[in-house]
C-alpha cells in the first residue's frame, strides 16, 4: 500500500481526497465532530505540499437521489472554520464537471464535492462514474477507512484510473487495529449494537470464533428477541435474518462463545417519551425498545468485569434522547473503570460510539478508539476490506 507520505512532488497535484465525513446530523447540525477532527492532519499536510485538494465524501444513505437534508453545506462550512480557508462546495452535476475548471485563480486550493451518495453510481461501483470522477485529479487519496468496507466507485473503482494512496489517518487505523489482533488477550468480549442491522448481523457468525462474549444490545438486539419469540412491538427491525440467527446460535455453541442479549428493556410510546423499565416478555405491541434494562446493564457489567479485551461497536439505546442513554454510558463507565487496571485492553469504534463516549468526555479513557463502525467490525473479521484492497 503506498502512503500519500512517500510521494515525492505533491506540488500543484489535483488530488482527489476520500474523507468520510458522515457525521451525525441533527437539523443540520453536526452533534459529533470527531470525524472532521481526525481528517484535518491529512488536509494540513496537503495544503502544505501545496497540493489542491478535491474532497469526496458521503453522509447518510440518500441512494442515489439528492435529498436536501443530507448536504454537505454543514460540514464543508465547519471543515472551512477548522482550516480557516475557504472550501468551494460544488453541487453541480459531477458529469458535467471538467477538471480545468474546478479551482478558479491559484487561490483556490480546497474544493468539496456535494454528497457522492447522490449518484446511485457510487454505490454500484460504476466503471464510467470512476473513470469521471478519476478525470478531475492526478492522483487519488483514501483517507476513509470507515467506509473502506464499502465497494464503491469513490473507494474502490476510482483507483483504477489514477495513482493511489493510503491518507494519514486510514494509516493509523490499520496499524492500531493490527496491533488489536495480533496481540489480543483472552478472555475477549465483542460488545456490538446500534442500528446498522443488516451491516453487522452476518459478521457476529464470523466473529464468534475468535470471541469469548457477544453481547448484542441496541436495535440489533430487537432481531434475536423477536426470534426467539418475544414481542418486540413498533421496535426497528431487519426482516429475513431468521436464518443467520440460527447460524449465529449454532457456532456459539461450536466455538463456546456466549451470546448475551437483554433480558429487561426500556421502551417508549415513542422517540421523546419517557423511559418505562419492561421485562422482555411484558412488550406490548404499541411499544418501541429504545435502551437496555438495569438487569441487562448488571449482565454487561459482569462480562465486562470479567474480561481482558473489550472491543465495543455501537450504542445500546436511543442515546439522542438522554432518557434513552443510560445503557449506553454504563457500558462506556464500565470499560473505563475496567481500563484503569493495565492489563486490560479497550477498543471503540464507531460514529455512534464516538458520539456516546464524547457525551462523557471519555475519549482518552479507552486505549483505541477507531472512527470506523462497520469496517472496524469487518477488520475484526479477518476480511480484506475493498478499499484498502483497491491500494493494496
Ligand atoms: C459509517 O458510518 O460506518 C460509514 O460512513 C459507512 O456508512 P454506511 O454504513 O452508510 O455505508
Amino acid at each position: 500500500m503506498n502512503n500519500i507520505k512517500d510521494h515525492e512532488n505533491l506540488s500543484e497535484k489535483k488530488v482527489l481526497l476520500r474523507l468520510d465525513l458522515n457525521v451525525p446530523l441533527k437539523n443540520g447540525v453536526i452533534t459529533d465532530q470527531t470525524r472532521i477532527d481526525k481528517i484535518i492532519p491529512i488536509i494540513e499536510f496537503l495544503i502544505k505540499k501545496n497540493s489542491k485538494i478535491i474532497i469526496i465524501s458521503h453522509v447518510g444513505r440518500p441512494k442515489g437521489t439528492v435529498v436536501k437534508n443530507l448536504s454537505l453545506k454543514p460540514i464543508c462550512e465547519n471543515l472551512e472554520k477548522k482550516i480557516k480557508k475557504k472550501i468551494k462546495l460544488i453541487d453541480e452535476n459531477i458529469f458535467e464537471l471538467k477538471k480545468e475548471n474546478l479551482f478558479k485563480g491559484s487561490r483556490e486550493q480546497v474544493v468539496f464535492l456535494e454528497n457522492i451518495r447522490f449518484y446511485k453510481e457510487e454505490e454500484t461501483n460504476d466503471l464510467n462514474f470512476s473513470k469521471h470522477l478519476a478525470g478531475l485529479g492526478d492522483i487519488f487519496v483514501n483517507d476513509a477507512f470507515s467506509c473502506s468496507h464499502r465497494a464503491h466507485a469513490s473507494v474502490s473503482k476510482i483507483t483504477k484510473f489514477l495513482p493511489s494512496f493510503a491518507g494519514l489517518q486510514l494509516k493509523t487505523e490499520i496499524d492500531a487495529l493490527k496491533k488489536v489482533t495480533t496481540e489480543i488477550k483472552k478472555p475477549i468480549t465483542c460488545v456490538i449494537g446500534g442500528s446498522k442491522i443488516s451491516t453487522k448481523i452476518e459478521v457476529i457468525k464470523n466473529l464468534i470464533p475468535k470471541f469469548d462474549n457477544i453481547i448484542i444490545v441496541g436495535a440489533m438486539a430487537n432481531n434475536i428477541l423477536s426470534y426467539k419469540g418475544k414481542i418486540i412491538g413498533k421496535s426497528i427491525k431487519e426482516n429475513d435474518c431468521e436464518k443467520i440467527i440460527e447460524e449465529i446460535f449454532k457456532a456459539s455453541k461450536k466455538y463456546s462463545c456466549t451470546i448475551s442479549y437483554p433480558e429487561d428493556v426500556l421502551i417508549g410510546k415513542n422517540l421523546n417519551d419517557n423511559p418505562q423499565i419492561k421485562e422482555v416478555d411484558e412488550i406490548s405491541n404499541d411499544d418501541l425498545i429504545l435502551d437496555i434494562g438495569p438487569k441487562t446493564i448488571n449482565k454487561i457489567k459482569n462480562i465486562i468485569k470479567k474480561s481482558e479485551t473489550v472491543l465495543w461497536n455501537g450504542p445500546a439505546g436511543y442515546f439522542e434522547n438522554p432518557n434513552f442513554a443510560r445503557g449506553s454510558y454504563e457500558i462506556a463507565k464500565t470499560i473505563i473503570k475496567q481500563n484503569k487496571d493495565k492489563t486490560f485492553f479497550s477498543v471503540a469504534g464507531g460514529g455512534d460510539t464516538i458520539a456516546v463516549i464524547n457525551q462523557i468526555n471519555a475519549f482518552k479513557s479507552f486505549d483505541f478508539v477507531s472512527t470506523a463502525g462497520g469496517a472496524f467490525l469487518e477488520y475484526l473479521e479477518g476480511k480484506e476490506l475493498p478499499g484498502i484492497k483497491a491500494l493494496n
